[in-house]
């Protein structure tokens, strides 16, 4: 019996890859090119499956050319790269990775904002120019993360994981908006309370954003929410770029409207926006916040679990558009 084909559209960690092949005709891209949607369209003809990431658009147009395609298992939480409209309309199946990175990212949204408020690349840049000749009083002295208050906007399994980090690790008072108010438990158990987006921008001395990207969030930061926050405060987004307005976030950091930024995900990434790559009080990491082995492995193993279980076993793990299922 031929085995159904389907297309790993970037690298992934070879295992992973045999692991597929034991019920697939796997057609892979180890070299890692980045595909054009019309060369993306051309590798999925005939594949019932695609492994994706972020950099593989899904929409109506890639679908209406690719007849075959039943499932598209993203290897990524977020999945902005799907028109999961248009996917359920064409009766395709979507699934993400929830869950396997949660704390690796809350971590990373941590290490973010201590590298940020307490200017660690900054000095680190200034140590290995050879700038360093004395001790002053003031040397890269930044904001205290200990006992501050720590804002979250968007608070799903991610920020909660960075709020139980903030009240329970450092002492912070924290405080969070949501789409919806979580329940009282869950907020007791995040040490959090729920505020309104006005007053977690005033409030904050440490703003972290873990919001879904969609088109209400989009550029839910922007010149007068930025103008709204505390002077010596700092701005984490580890969520999506697109929902910090980055030129805004450059003049912003420019003026001094707010202290320090902490960038991992940016609007038109890879591409970062030069006025931000011309300040100093800004930390930029490129897209890694769910980046330690285990956890990517994790991701991609859940991935072809998902590619496995829909198409062989009619059961896929983690779906996002599940009534396709049961139709
Ligand atoms: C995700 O999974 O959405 C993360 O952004 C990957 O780092």
């Amino acid at each position: 019996m031929t085995k159904p084909a389907v297309l790993v559209a970037r690298a992934v960690f070879p295992e992973v890859l045999d692991k597929l092949a034991q019920h697939f005709e796997v057609s892979a891209n180890q070299d890692d090119v980045v595909w054009t949607p019309l060369e993306l369209i051309q590798q999925l003809q005939g594949k019932l499956g695609a492994f994706t990431t972020g950099s593989e658009r899904i929409d109506a147009a890639l679908l209406a050319a690719c007849p075959d395609l039943k499932i598209c298992a993203n290897m990524m939480v977020g999945y902005n790269n799907f028109d999961l409209a248009a996917m359920t309309a064409a009766g395709v199946l979507a699934t993400n990775t929830p869950d396997v990175l949660t704390e690796t990212t809350a971590d990373f949204g941590f290490a973010l904002l201590l590298a940020t408020a307490r200017r660690i690349t900054e000095s680190e840049h200034f140590l290995r120019a050879s700038l360093w000749s004395r001790w002053r009083y003031d040397m890269f002295a930044g904001s205290d993360v200990f006992g501050s208050t720590l804002g979250i906007l968007g608070m799903g399994r991610i920020g909660q994981g960075i709020a139980k980090r903030g009240a329970l690790g450092f002492g912070m008072n924290v405080v969070y908006h949501n789409r919806s108010r979580l329940d009282a438990a869950t907020e007791a158990a995040c040490g959090a309370r729920y505020v309104s987006k006005p007053e977690l921008l005033a409030a904050s001395d440490h703003l972290l954003l873990v919001l879904p990207y969609s088109a209400e969030s989009h550029h839910a930061i922007g010149a007068a929410e930025l103008a709204q926050m505390k002077p010596t405060a700092t701005l984490i987004n580890i969520a999506r770029g697109g929902i910090v307005n980055d030129a805004a976030l450059a003049a912003a950091l420019r003026a001094g409207t707010i202290a320090a930024a902490g960038l991992d995900v940016f609007e038109g990434e890879p591409k970062v926006h030069p006025d931000l790559l011309a300040l100093k009080n800004v930390v930029l990491t490129p897209h890694i916040a769910s980046a330690s082995m285990p956890t990517r492995r994790a991701m991609a193993n859940l991935a072809a679990d998902n590619l496995v279980g829909y198409l062989v076993h009619g059961q896929p793990l983690t779906p996002l558009n599940p009534h396709l299922l049961a139709a």
